[in-house]
């Protein structure tokens, strides 16, 4: 057989997932396994969008409404956004392949930031359009030095606000000097996966330059703080035409039924938004508390994880928590071979992870 993947593929590593936690689990003869690898939300999901969803189960024999009309109204309606200029996703990743599929080809190139989402350079790599990874300094986004990277062949930048998987922001002043430096025929797409975790006052909110026509389009996903990472649905806002753009290539129905039943419940859900908020907002103070006692340098997150440098190598703590049934995430992959991020779970897992580290390091 002769058959043949592209080149470009050579050049592309698939993303990889730690193991199921049911394996992990058995395999180390262990009861209960925490997990704080994914940046989930381990309060769950919104209560409001299980009762919606148990509703519609005996509906998944019909296609999803291809628009996403209620969806799409709600977030319309509570962002105080255009139902044109909304766009679903199959979770963030799909629209951020989307947003390089439509605006960025071969000879075109992407700029980002490295480390940071590891898919803004995999989207670029599909099209065969070359991405630019600009170090980051002090661990953000380095906006002067992405904004000098910008030729007359880039098309997307992706700034992910707050980066993973450092948890750190650019401020509103930084993001106006850069729409000012970089030209208008570049669509800067601004990340806000983590959007409802930062306190930070100086936080730009993507919607506001979504709302003054300017070339931005904001991201935002319903994995983190509405809890329905397991549903994959995100959405991105941009200029109408933009967004029409976007939708002639992207898959009819890239928001399943359940989804979307889920995501307009979850909108609604203040309470549980709430709760998950706070439960970030202390559960990050823990964390700092129990580094500085051990002390461990981490980097501090406006987003609900936070990347902990160990200034050693990683690997062998991470193995070692492992076998005490805290799962996080080494960070080798991305460059940084002495740190491990942990997402912020629930004050007890916050606590058996600070409790599991120090046993580690002390041996
Ligand atoms: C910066 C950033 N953007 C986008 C996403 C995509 O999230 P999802 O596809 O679950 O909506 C993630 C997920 O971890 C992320 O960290």
């Amino acid at each position: 057989m002769n058959v043949k993947p592209r080149d470009i593929l050579n050049q592309i590593f698939p993303y990889k997932p730690g193991k199921p936690v049911g394996e992990v689990q058995r395999e180390l003869g262990l009861e209960n396994v925490i997990k704080l690898a994914s940046n989930e939300n381990n309060l769950g999901p919104s209560p409001k969008a299980i009762a919606a969803m148990r509703e519609a189960l005996a509906g998944v024999h019909e296609y999803p409404e291809g628009s996403g009309y209620y969806l799409v109204n709600a977030i319309a309606e509570k962002f105080g956004l255009a139902f044109d200029q909304i766009i679903l996703g199959n979770g963030g990743n799909d629209l951020i392949e989307l947003v390089v599929k439509t605006f960025a080809g071969p000879g075109d190139n992407v700029v980002s930031a490295h480390p940071s989402f590891i898919m803004y350079r995999i989207g670029a790599m599909i099209m065969d359009a070359e991405f630019r990874g600009i170090p980051l300094k002090d661990y953000r986004f380095d906006l002067p030095a992405i904004a000098d990277a910008v030729d007359e062949r880039t098309k997307v930048v992706f700034i992910a606000n707050p980066n993973n998987p450092t948890g750190t922001i650019v401020t509103r002043a930084e993001v106006d000097d850069f729409l000012e430096r970089v030209p208008d025929t570049v669509l800067v797409v601004l990340d806000e996966a983590y959007f409802d975790f930062v306190t930070a006052e100086d936080y730009p909110d993507a919607l506001d330059y979504v709302k003054a026509g300017r070339p931005v389009m904001a991201m935002r996903s319903f994995s983190k703080n509405y809890g329905l990472a397991g549903l994959r649905l995100g959405w991105g806002a941009a200029d109408a035409e933009l967004a029409a753009a976007m939708h002639r290539i992207r898959q009819p129905f890239n928001a399943n039924r359940l989804a979307q039943v889920a995501g307009v419940a979850a909108l609604d859900d203040d309470e549980h938004l709430a709760r998950s908020r706070e439960m970030v907002a202390a559960g990050r103070e823990q964390l700092y508390r129990g580094l500085d006692e051990l002390g461990v340098k981490y980097v501090p997150s406006e987003a609900n994880f936070v990347l902990v440098d160990l200034e050693r190598e990683a690997a062998p703590v991470f193995e070692g928590l492992l076998t005490l049934g805290v799962v996080v995430r080494p960070m080798a992959g991305w460059g940084l071979p002495n740190a491990l991020r942990v997402s912020v779970g629930k004050a007890e897992e916050n606590d058996a992870f600070l409790r599991a580290l120090a046993t580690v390091l002390e041996k």
